[in-house]
């Protein structure tokens, strides 16, 4: 059904709408986003009965909806995409740099690697990460590990969680990982993959929202992705984001910013750029000595 035209967020709902996120995601909705606002608004309207974006704003802010409506607002706010292998030069650097030198420094055998997906998506990259691990192992690296995905959207959690997806966008996982960790359905009229149990059983999601003050999760992390989230945050945000990311690193621990994001990085104490967009926590400006 086409949008009816006439169909707007009312101007104050819009401006609230933009406080809101912005103090509680941190992200900014200048107003050239509101097109797309008021289009996914208008989706979620749909789906309450109410009448389009104008109706949504009013039942957020004058029939008292906002406490109730708050996660899908946010849902609804977020742009989710991501790919399997997205800027692959980070899982050849996972594989053939950060793993072995992680592996050195372990003083148990085998070593047992934690990865974090810190704006997890639906997935593509916390499963991608563990393709690259269980190849190693498999091959016959010393390793175990576990992966993290966190997201701020309970609804890419819940896709994340289900590791279904269409077999088209599996298509930049090589053809032997994708024979190796993907389970074809059943029912051919679905053109669907299932991530298999193998890998599933090692990787959890977690919802957890980057504007926190602090992260409730394990400070000796090996390797945190934290990729094409940052760039949605203001630069004080994104300073404060990373600092408390890197306070969940293990010293010689790694961590990945998007391509578009790499400023992002500079100049934060404990973190030492290896690559472009690849970091690495340091030992004497952490405070801490190498494990
Ligand atoms: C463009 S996706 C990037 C996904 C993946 N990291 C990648 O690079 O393919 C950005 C994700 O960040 C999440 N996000 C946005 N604000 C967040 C916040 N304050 N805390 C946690 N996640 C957030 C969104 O829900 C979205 O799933």
């Amino acid at each position: 059904m086409m949008p009816d035209p006439s169909d707007h967020l009312a101007d104050r709902h819009f401006s609230a709408i933009a406080a809101i996120i912005e103090s509680r995601v941190g992200i900014r909705l200048p107003a050239g986003k509101r097109i797309m606002v008021e289009g996914r608004l208008r989706k979620r309207a749909r789906a309450l009965g109410l009448a389009g974006a104008r109706g949504y704003g009013a039942h957020l802010f004058e029939d008292g909806g906002l406490a109730d409506e708050l996660v899908h607002l946010i849902d609804c706010v977020t742009t989710n995409k991501t790919d399997f292998f997205r800027e692959p030069s980070h899982f050849e650097f996972l594989r053939n740099v950060a793993v072995p030198q992680l592996q050195q420094r372990k003083d148990t055998r085998p070593a047992s690697l934690k990865i974090w997906s810190a704006a997890s998506s639906t997935g593509a990259e916390a499963y991608t990460a563990a393709m690259v691990l269980q190849d190693l192992a498999n091959a016959g690296a010393p390793i175990r590990f576990s992966v993290l995905g966190t997201d701020i959207s309970t609804e890419v959690l819940r896709e994340a969680d289900m590791a279904i997806y269409p077999s088209a966008f599996v298509a930049p996982v090589p053809m032997a990982m994708q024979q190796r960790y993907l389970m074809r359905s059943k029912d051919l009229r679905q053109d669907l993959v299932r991530i298999a149990p193998e890998l599933r059983c090692k990787v959890r999601f977690e919802r957890l929202n980057l504007m926190d003050e602090s992260y409730p999760f394990d400070r000796d992390i090996d390797v945190i992705f934290c990729r094409n989230v940052l760039i949605y945050f203001d630069g004080t945000t994104q300073k404060a984001v990373i600092q408390r990311l890197v306070s969940h690193l293990r010293v010689g621990g790694y961590l990945m910013l998007g391509h578009s994001e790499s400023m992002a990085g500079s100049g934060i104490p404990g973190l030492q750029q290896v690559a472009p967009t690849i970091y690495r926590a340091c030992p004497t400006a952490l405070g801490r000595s190498a494990a």
